[in-house]
C-alpha cells in the first residue's frame, strides 16, 4: 500500500496534487512519500519483533539524505557499500554502531574511514578482505567487528542480475568453507567475530529461498558455536519483493517474512539484522514526467517522453515493468490505445514500455511511473548531458526539493580543460 492515490480523478502524493508538484520543480521528477517510506519501515520492524533485531535500510536503494533522515527518525540503521554510503549516513547523524558496512570490494581507505567513525559491522566476503581488514584494524590499534558472508549456494528465482546466493555469484563464502574461514577470523588479532551474513538477491518473490538460506545459517551457527565461536548477531538477507503491478502480484508480506525468520532462527538467541531497500523506498517513490510527443509510427505508436532511460534504467537494464499511470485519470469509457513509451536518448534501448496500454495523451500531459523509489535516482546518469533530475519529499500537504535539478552551467563547469587546449 502506498499514498500514491487519485482524488476526483487526480493523482495526489499523500494531500498534495502530483500536479502542483510539476508545475514547481518542472519535470521529469521523482517524488517520495514520507507515510510510505515510515510505514514500510515500521511493518518490517514490528515483523521480527519481539527477537532483538536492527532494521538496516539498503542505502543503495535510494540514499537521499532526506530519506535517510526519515527513516532514521524512526530507529532505522543503515546498511552501506561504498565509502560515499557511509559518509552520507554519517552525515544525517546515523551513529557508527547502526551502521553496518557490506559489500565485495571494500578498499583500505574505506575500512579506515569506517573504522575511524565507528561501525557496527563489517559483512566480509573473502578471506584477502578479511587479511586486509585484519591489518587495517591492528595499524589503527583496534578490533573491527566482523560477520562472514557465507554463500548458501540456493536459487533465489530472481532476475539473474540480481540473484547472489549461487555458488557461480562473487558474493561470500562457499557455506562448505565457513569452518575453516570463521577458524582463520578467529585467530586474527584485528578482528572480533560477532556472526554470520547472507544474502541470496533481490526482488525475491518467494519464501521458500529464504527458508532453505536460513536453515542453512541456522544449522552452520550450531556448527560454529560447537568450534569455540561467539556467534551473536546474523544479518539475513535477501531483498523481499514488492509488486510492481497492481493486478497480478502479490509477493509474501513483511509479516510472513518475519515469522518465517523466527521460526527459522529464533531459538538460537542472535540479534537479528536485516536488509531491506526496495521494500522500504521502491513504492514510496514515482517518476513524473511529461508527454513532449505522440508520434504516429508504423503499426505502432510512440509516446515521447521527457524521462528517460538516464533518469531510470531499470527497463532498459533488467527488462523491469514499472506501471506507468496517467496523472489526470480518463473519464470512464474511454478507450485505451496501445504506445511504446520512449525517453529523448538516441538508442533504442531507451525503452520504458512496449505496447502498453494508455488512454489518450497529448502533449504536456503528466505521467507517473509506479515503483520508481528504489534504484531509480540513484542509478541515474547525465547520459546525453541530461541533467539529474530533482527529488522531492512530501509529508502530508507539504513537499519539499530534496535535491534541485542542477543547472547546464554546473554539470559543464565540471569539467577541466587542460592547459594545452586553452
Ligand atoms: N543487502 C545486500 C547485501 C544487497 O546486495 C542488496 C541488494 C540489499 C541488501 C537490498 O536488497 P533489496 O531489499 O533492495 O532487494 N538495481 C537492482 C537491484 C540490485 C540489488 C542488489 N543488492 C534493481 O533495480 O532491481
Amino acid at each position: 500500500m502506498d499514498h500514491f492515490l487519485y482524488r476526483d480523478g487526480v493523482l495526489f502524493a499523500e494531500d498534495v496534487p502530483v500536479s502542483e508538484i510539476a508545475a514547481a520543480v518542472g519535470t521529469p521528477f521523482y517524488c517520495y512519500s514520507t507515510a510510505t517510506l515510515e510505514r514500510h519501515f515500521r511493518l518490517f520492524d514490528e515483523a521480527l519483533a519481539p527477537l532483538p533485531h536492527l532494521v538496516c535500510f539498503a542505502m543503495k536503494s535510494n540514499s537521499n539524505q532526506a530519506i535517510l533522515k526519515t527513516l532514521a527518525a524512526k530507529g532505522a540503521g543503515m546498511d552501506v557499500v561504498s565509502g560515499g554510503e557511509y559518509a552520507r549516513a554519517v552525515a544525517v547523524g546515523v551513529p557508527g554502531e547502526r551502521i553496518v558496512f557490506s559489500g565485495v570490494g571494500k578498499t583500505v581507505s574505506e575500512m579506515r574511514a569506517a573504522l575511524a567513525g565507528g561501525i557496527r559491522q563489517f559483512n566480509v566476503e573473502s578471506e584477502p578482505e578479511m587479511e586486509v581488514l585484519n591489518a587495517v584494524a591492528v595499524s589503527m590499534g583496534l578490533r573491527a567487528p566482523v560477520a562472514i558472508r557465507i554463500n548458501p549456494d540456493v536459487d533465489a528465482r530472481t532476475h539473474a542480475k540480481i540473484a547472489t546466493g549461487k555458488s557461480e555469484n562473487k558474493f561470500g563464502i562457499p557455506i562448505s568453507r565457513a569452518r575453516a574461514v570463521y577458524a582463520q577470523a578467529a585467530a586474527l588479532p584485528g578482528l572480533e567475530v560477532v556472526g554470520i551474513d547472507v544474502h541470496i538477491g533481490s526482488q525475491l518473490t518467494e519464501l521458500e529461498p529464504f527458508e532453505l538460506a536460513y536453515r542453512k545459517v541456522a544449522d552452520l551457527t550450531e556448527a560454529l558455536r560447537a568450534d569455540g565461536h561467539e556467534i551473536r548477531r546474523l544479518d539475513l538477507g535477501g531483498g523481499l519483493g514488492i509488486p510492481y503491478t497492481r493486478s497480478n502480484e502479490a509477493p509474501p508480506l513483511p509479516s510472513d517474512y518475519g515469522d518465517l525468520i523466527k521460526r527459522t532462527v529464533g531459538h538460537l538467541g542472535c540479534e537479528v539484522e536485516i536488509e531491506p531497500g526496495r521494500l522500504i523506498s521502491g513504492n514510496a517513490g514515482i517518476m513524473v514526467s511529461a508527454v513532449i510527443y505522440v508520434k504516429r509510427g508504423e503499426g505502432r505508436d510512440f509516446l515521447i517522453l521527457d524521462g528517460a532511460m538516464n533518469d531510470l534504467v531499470r527497463p532498459s537494464m533488467y527488462d523491469a515493468h514499472h506501471d506507468i499511470v496517467p496523472v489526470v485519470e480518463p473519464e470512464p469509457g474511454v478507450e485505451p490505445a496501445h504506445f511504446d513509451i520512449v525517453g529523448p536518448v538516441c538508442e533504442t534501448g531507451d525503452t520504458f514500455a512496449r505496447q502498453r496500454a494508455m488512454p489518450p495523451l497529448a502533449p504536456g500531459d503528466l505521467v507517473a511511473f509506479r515503483s520508481a523509489g528504489a534504484y531509480g535516482a540513484v542509478m541515474s546518469s547525465e547520459y546525453n548531458t541530461r541533467p539529474l533530475i530533482p527529488e522531492v519529499l512530501v509529508k502530508g500537504d507539504h513537499f519539499a526539493v530534496i535535491r534541485p535539478r542542477p543547472t547546464f552551467d554546473e554539470i559543464i563547469a565540471r569539467d577541466n580543460i587542460p592547459e594545452w587546449l586553452l
